[in-house]
Protein backbone atom coordinates (compact mmCIF):
# COMPACT_ATOMS: atom_id res chain seq x y z
CA UNK A 1 0.00 0.00 0.00
CA UNK A 2 2.32 2.28 1.13
CA UNK A 3 4.93 1.59 -2.13
CA UNK A 4 1.67 2.58 -4.37
CA UNK A 5 1.57 5.82 -2.37
CA UNK A 6 5.06 6.53 -2.88
CA UNK A 7 4.48 5.78 -6.93
CA UNK A 8 1.65 7.86 -6.91
CA UNK A 9 3.53 10.68 -5.50
CA UNK A 10 6.12 10.14 -7.72
CA UNK A 11 4.35 10.34 -10.68
CA UNK A 12 2.41 13.27 -9.81
CA UNK A 13 5.51 15.18 -9.32
CA UNK A 14 6.57 14.17 -12.54
CA UNK A 15 3.36 15.42 -13.97
CA UNK A 16 3.63 18.50 -12.21
CA UNK A 17 7.15 18.99 -13.82
CA UNK A 18 6.19 17.82 -17.25
CA UNK A 19 3.13 20.49 -17.08
CA UNK A 20 5.19 23.53 -15.95
CA UNK A 21 7.38 22.86 -18.90
CA UNK A 22 5.04 22.90 -21.78
CA UNK A 23 3.51 26.15 -20.30
CA UNK A 24 3.76 28.81 -22.52
CA UNK A 25 2.88 32.68 -22.64
CA UNK A 26 0.92 33.56 -24.85
CA UNK A 27 1.69 37.24 -24.76
CA UNK A 28 5.24 36.35 -25.45
CA UNK A 29 4.58 34.31 -27.89
CA UNK A 30 2.71 37.29 -30.19
CA UNK A 31 5.65 38.86 -29.82
CA UNK A 32 7.57 36.51 -31.28
CA UNK A 33 5.20 35.66 -34.32
CA UNK A 34 6.82 38.36 -36.52
CA UNK A 35 9.29 35.62 -37.86
CA UNK A 36 6.21 33.76 -38.58
CA UNK A 37 3.92 35.94 -39.85
CA UNK A 38 5.40 36.07 -43.58
CA UNK A 39 4.76 32.27 -43.91
CA UNK A 40 2.45 31.49 -41.99
CA UNK A 41 -0.11 34.77 -41.73
CA UNK A 42 -2.52 35.90 -39.33
CA UNK A 43 -3.97 33.23 -37.07
CA UNK A 44 -6.86 31.72 -38.84
CA UNK A 45 -5.94 32.25 -42.04
CA UNK A 46 -5.03 29.24 -43.39
CA UNK A 47 -2.06 30.04 -45.96
CA UNK A 48 -0.48 33.42 -46.62
CA UNK A 49 0.05 32.25 -50.63
CA UNK A 50 -2.55 29.74 -51.33
CA UNK A 51 -1.52 29.91 -54.97
CA UNK A 52 2.47 29.81 -54.88
CA UNK A 53 2.84 27.09 -52.38
CA UNK A 54 0.70 25.64 -49.00
CA UNK A 55 1.76 26.87 -45.73
CA UNK A 56 0.17 24.84 -43.20
CA UNK A 57 -2.17 26.71 -40.49
CA UNK A 58 -1.04 27.46 -37.08
CA UNK A 59 -4.04 29.31 -35.67
CA UNK A 60 -6.40 26.68 -34.02
CA UNK A 61 -4.05 23.59 -33.56
CA UNK A 62 -3.24 21.96 -30.28
CA UNK A 63 -0.33 23.66 -28.74
CA UNK A 64 1.19 20.36 -27.69
CA UNK A 65 1.72 19.42 -31.58
CA UNK A 66 2.91 22.56 -32.31
CA UNK A 67 5.64 21.98 -29.99
CA UNK A 68 6.24 18.77 -31.24
CA UNK A 69 6.28 19.69 -34.76
CA UNK A 70 9.15 22.65 -33.72
CA UNK A 71 11.21 20.43 -31.68
CA UNK A 72 11.25 17.89 -35.01
CA UNK A 73 12.62 20.43 -36.93
CA UNK A 74 14.93 21.30 -34.61
CA UNK A 75 16.20 18.22 -33.78
CA UNK A 76 16.21 17.19 -37.70
CA UNK A 77 13.64 14.50 -37.40
CA UNK A 78 11.24 16.38 -39.81
CA UNK A 79 12.88 18.51 -42.65
CA UNK A 80 12.08 21.16 -44.35
CA UNK A 81 15.45 23.66 -44.93
CA UNK A 82 13.38 27.09 -43.78
CA UNK A 83 11.34 25.43 -40.75
CA UNK A 84 14.37 23.74 -39.85
CA UNK A 85 16.29 27.28 -39.54
CA UNK A 86 13.94 28.75 -37.67
CA UNK A 87 13.08 26.03 -34.96
CA UNK A 88 16.81 25.68 -34.36
CA UNK A 89 16.95 29.79 -33.21
CA UNK A 90 14.04 28.69 -30.67
CA UNK A 91 14.48 27.95 -27.52
CA UNK A 92 11.87 25.15 -25.29
CA UNK A 93 10.18 28.20 -24.10
CA UNK A 94 10.21 30.36 -27.08
CA UNK A 95 8.23 27.01 -28.56
CA UNK A 96 5.97 26.61 -25.48
CA UNK A 97 4.53 30.51 -26.15
CA UNK A 98 4.78 30.67 -29.97
CA UNK A 99 2.53 27.40 -29.27
CA UNK A 100 0.28 29.21 -26.72
CA UNK A 101 -0.30 31.82 -28.78
CA UNK A 102 -1.16 30.19 -31.96
CA UNK A 103 -2.78 26.73 -30.12
CA UNK A 104 -4.87 29.75 -28.80
CA UNK A 105 -6.31 31.64 -31.69
CA UNK A 106 -8.55 30.43 -33.44
C1 LIG B 1 10.06 30.84 -44.88
C2 LIG B 1 8.67 30.52 -44.60
C3 LIG B 1 8.32 30.12 -43.17
C4 LIG B 1 8.55 30.83 -42.01
C5 LIG B 1 9.22 32.21 -41.85
C6 LIG B 1 7.99 30.05 -40.93
N1 LIG B 1 7.44 28.89 -41.42
FE1 LIG B 1 6.64 27.37 -40.32
N2 LIG B 1 6.40 26.26 -42.02
C7 LIG B 1 6.68 26.69 -43.30
C8 LIG B 1 6.38 25.62 -44.25
C9 LIG B 1 6.52 25.68 -45.78
C10 LIG B 1 5.93 24.52 -43.48
C11 LIG B 1 5.57 23.11 -43.95
C12 LIG B 1 6.87 22.36 -43.98
C13 LIG B 1 6.73 20.89 -44.13
O1 LIG B 1 6.10 20.45 -45.09
O2 LIG B 1 7.27 20.17 -43.26
C14 LIG B 1 5.95 24.96 -42.08
C15 LIG B 1 5.56 24.18 -40.99
C16 LIG B 1 5.44 24.62 -39.69
C17 LIG B 1 4.91 23.85 -38.60
C18 LIG B 1 4.33 22.44 -38.68
C19 LIG B 1 2.85 22.58 -38.92
C20 LIG B 1 2.16 21.29 -39.12
O3 LIG B 1 0.91 21.32 -39.18
O4 LIG B 1 2.79 20.24 -39.22
C21 LIG B 1 4.97 24.63 -37.49
C22 LIG B 1 4.50 24.27 -36.08
C23 LIG B 1 5.54 25.90 -37.88
N3 LIG B 1 5.81 25.86 -39.22
C24 LIG B 1 5.75 26.96 -37.03
C25 LIG B 1 6.39 28.14 -37.39
C26 LIG B 1 6.70 29.21 -36.45
C27 LIG B 1 6.31 29.18 -34.97
C28 LIG B 1 7.35 30.17 -37.15
C29 LIG B 1 7.94 31.48 -36.61
C30 LIG B 1 8.85 31.35 -35.46
C31 LIG B 1 7.43 29.72 -38.54
N4 LIG B 1 6.84 28.49 -38.63
C32 LIG B 1 8.00 30.42 -39.59
C33 LIG B 1 7.17 27.93 -43.66
C34 LIG B 1 7.62 28.91 -42.79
Amino acid sequence: MQGRHLLLAAMMAALSIGVQAAEGNAEAGKANTSACIGCHGIPGYRTSFPEVYSVPKLGGQHPAYLVRALQAYKAGERSHPSMQGIAGSLSEQDMADLAAYYGGAQ
